[in-house]
C-alpha cells in the first residue's frame, strides 16, 4: 500500500479548486458509504461536529437539514477556497450554526480539547500521506469529548474479485498520474487507530467495483 501522498499540498489545492461542484458527481460511490456512516454514528444525539475536509458541504448540509438536533453546531474545514465558498453557501439557512475554515493543510485545527462529540471525515485521509493520517486521527482524539465519535469513510482495497480488480486498477492509475484519480489511493484506516479507541462499526461499501471503508470508533 502506498505511504505517501500521490498530490503536494499545493497540488491538491490546485486539483479542488478547479474541480469544484462536479466532486458531487462521486455520489455514485460515496452515498452507499455515507448512507452506512449516517445510520451507525448516532447523529441526533450530537451536540458538535467536526469535519476535516468538507468539500462542497454536500455531507454538512444533510447533517444540519436531516439528522442532527435542531440546536447542534456544524464546525468544518477544508484546504480549496472554491469547496469552502460552496459550503458556505449550501449552509447559507444555518448561519448561527456553522463555521467554516480555511486550512493551510496541517492536521492541527483551532478548536479546543475535548470539544466535540462527532470528528467526521469522508474521503480524505486517502489523499494524505501515512503520517498525516496518524496526525488526524491524534488530532480527533484530542478534540473528541471522551466517548465522541471518529466518523470516517473513504477508498479502500476490494474484497471480492471485480473490485480487487478495480483496486488494482485505481492503483494503477494513481501511480502513472495521482491527478487522474485526485489524489486518492485506497487506504485501510482501520489499522491506524490504537488501544484508546473502541470500534463501534466497520463496514465495506462497494458500488460498481469502488470499495469503501466505514468506520465508526469510540474514543475511550
Ligand atoms: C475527495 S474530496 C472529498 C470531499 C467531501 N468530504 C466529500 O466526501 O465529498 C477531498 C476534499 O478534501 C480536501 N482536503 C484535502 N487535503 C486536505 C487537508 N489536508 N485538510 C483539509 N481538507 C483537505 C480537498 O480540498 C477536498 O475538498
Amino acid at each position: 500500500m502506498n505511504r505517501k501522498r500521490g498530490l503536494t499540498q499545493p497540488q491538491v489545492v490546485e486539483f479542488y479548486d478547479s474541480l469544484g461542484a462536479k466532486q458531487d458527481k462521486q455520489n455514485y460511490y460515496e452515498d452507499i458509504a455515507l448512507a452506512e456512516l449516517l445510520k451507525h454514528a448516532r447523529f441526533a444525539t450530537a451536540q458538535t461536529v467536526v469535519e476535516f475536509g468538507c468539500g462542497t458541504g454536500r455531507f454538512a448540509e444533510q447533517l444540519l437539514t436531516k439528522y442532527l438536533p435542531a440546536h447542534a453546531t456544524y464546525w468544518g474545514c477544508d484546504v480549496s477556497k472554491t469547496m469552502l465558498n460552496l459550503t458556505r453557501d449550501r449552509l447559507a439557512n444555518f448561519v448561527n450554526r456553522e463555521t467554516v475554515w480555511e486550512s493551510t493543510g496541517g492536521a492541527i485545527l483551532p478548536l479546543p480539547d475535548a470539544s466535540a462529540d462527532r470528528f467526521v471525515s469522508n474521503y480524505v485521509l486517502d489523499i494524505l500521506s501515512f503520517n498525516e493520517i496518524f496526525a488526524v486521527i491524534g488530532e480527533a482524539k484530542r478534540i473528541l469529548k471522551k466517548y465522541g465519535l471518529l466518523c470516517l469513510t473513504g477508498l479502500t482495497n476490494g474484497k471480492g474479485l471485480f473490485s480487487k480488480a478495480w483496486t488494482a486498477f485505481w492503483n494503477v492509475r494513481f501511480a502513472l498520474n495521482p491527478k487522474w484519480v485526485g489524489g486518492c489511493r485506497p487506504v485501510e484506516v482501520r489499522g491506524f487507530l490504537d488501544a484508546d479507541w473502541e470500534l463501534e462499526h466497520y463496514h465495506i461499501a462497494v458500488a460498481r467495483g469502488i470499495s469503501s471503508e466505514v468506520v465508526v470508533a469510540r474514543k475511550r
